[in-house]
């Protein structure tokens, strides 16, 4: 399993760990860059990376581990193929996501076991995930036709339940062949295939599927970019596609309040140790003002308790 997820990575920042799409390799080649989307160069080698990552620990001014304990860090990311493709891409990819929000229970290197028990953003994916689930779980009504944008691997809709529910209809939605290849093979597994369809669009192009769905699931895309002009347009292409009446439910990430010794952490491994040099935050009334643009209604907001990585319910007016 593990050897299917170093296939591929489609980078991820949440809070500090970013997403984006894009194809790489575990060797020391990259294959190809598939969106214009995010911001850093996945076409360094992991030498190249490592190297520039023991520079950025030997340049630290800060006093909070010593150079000695940052590198232990590092060659323990490095020793895990998950920890190995978090430190390439600066990230997570969809699979990876699901690997923390499993909590990897049998797992004993210490920095994987940090990031599942510990890590803040690891710790509010893992609660979004709960609250997107039970959010679209109870609008899955007969004859429902869901849609999830970008889809990854698609586990917000495949780990719905659809016991006694007639006529369901899900459809998958991602720029990357490959995401919808495992899409496809997840899809399979759960024994959904036949309620299910696949395709390959760009999220800020999306009029081929115009009023076709009743409800979009859209995580880990707005996140990562960076123009707030752009997430508005990405709005209005998910308002666009929804049914009149239908619901969006996505996320967002607010600017970080929180100060604690993990959060500390975490700013470490993954600004000093990983690298990631971005972070898209937006705030609640910046998110509203977004969705309102776009034209949608009814605005709920779902905070974690961190208050960091808040889900959105948003309505389409029935006219
Ligand atoms: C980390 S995944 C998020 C997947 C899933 N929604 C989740 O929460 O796990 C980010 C996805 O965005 C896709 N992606 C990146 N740019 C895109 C674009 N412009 N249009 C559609 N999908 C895109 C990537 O291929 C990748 O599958």
């Amino acid at each position: 399993m593990l050897t299917m997820k170093m296939k591929k990575f489609l980078i991820c920042l949440v809070g500090g760990i970013c997403l984006a799409g894009g194809i790489m390799m575990l060797s020391n080649s990259t294959t190809k860059k598939l969106s214009n989307n995010y911001s850093h160069d996945i076409t360094a080698s992991l030498e190249k990376l490592e190297q520039e990552a023991r520079e950025r620990i030997e340049d630290y001014k800060g006093t909070e581990f010593s150079k000695k304990e940052m590198h232990l860090m590092l060659d323990q990311l490095l020793a895990h193929p998950v920890g190995k493709a978090v430190f390439i891409s600066k990230g997570l990819n969809g699979e990876n996501i699901q690997y923390f929000i499993g909590g990897a229970p049998t797992e004993t290197n210490p920095m994987i076991r940090w990031f599942c028990d510990r890590s803040p953003v690891v710790l509010a994916t893992r609660e979004r995930f709960g609250i997107f689930q039970k959010e679209l779980q109870k609008r899955l009504k007969d004859n429902a036709h869901f849609a999830s944008i970008p889809c990854g691997i698609m586990n917000d809709l495949l780990k719905l339940d659809i016991t006694g529910k007639q006529n369901i209809h899900f459809t998958g939605i991602d720029l990357d062949p490959e995401s919808l290849m495992l899409a496809t093979k997840n899809a399979n597994e759960r024994g959904y295939k036949d309620i299910c369809s696949f395709k390959e669009a760009d999220a800020w192009k999306l009029s081929a599927f115009t009023n076709m769905f009743d409800l979009v699931t859209s995580n880990g895309l707005n996140i990562y970019v960076k123009e707030d002009a752009k997430v508005t347009e990405l709005y209005k292409e998910l308002f666009k596609i929804l049914k009149p009446g239908g619901t969006l439910i996505t996320s967002f990430l607010v600017p970080p309040a929180l100060v604690s010794q993990d959060a500390t952490k975490q700013r470490i491994i993954l600004g000093t140790i990983i690298g990631i040099g971005w972070q898209n935050f937006r705030t609640e009334e910046l998110t509203r003002k977004q969705l309102a643009e776009a034209g949608f209604v009814d605005v709920e907001i779902i905070y974690d308790s961190q208050r960091m990585f808040p889900t959105v319910i948003a309505k389409k007016p029935a006219t």
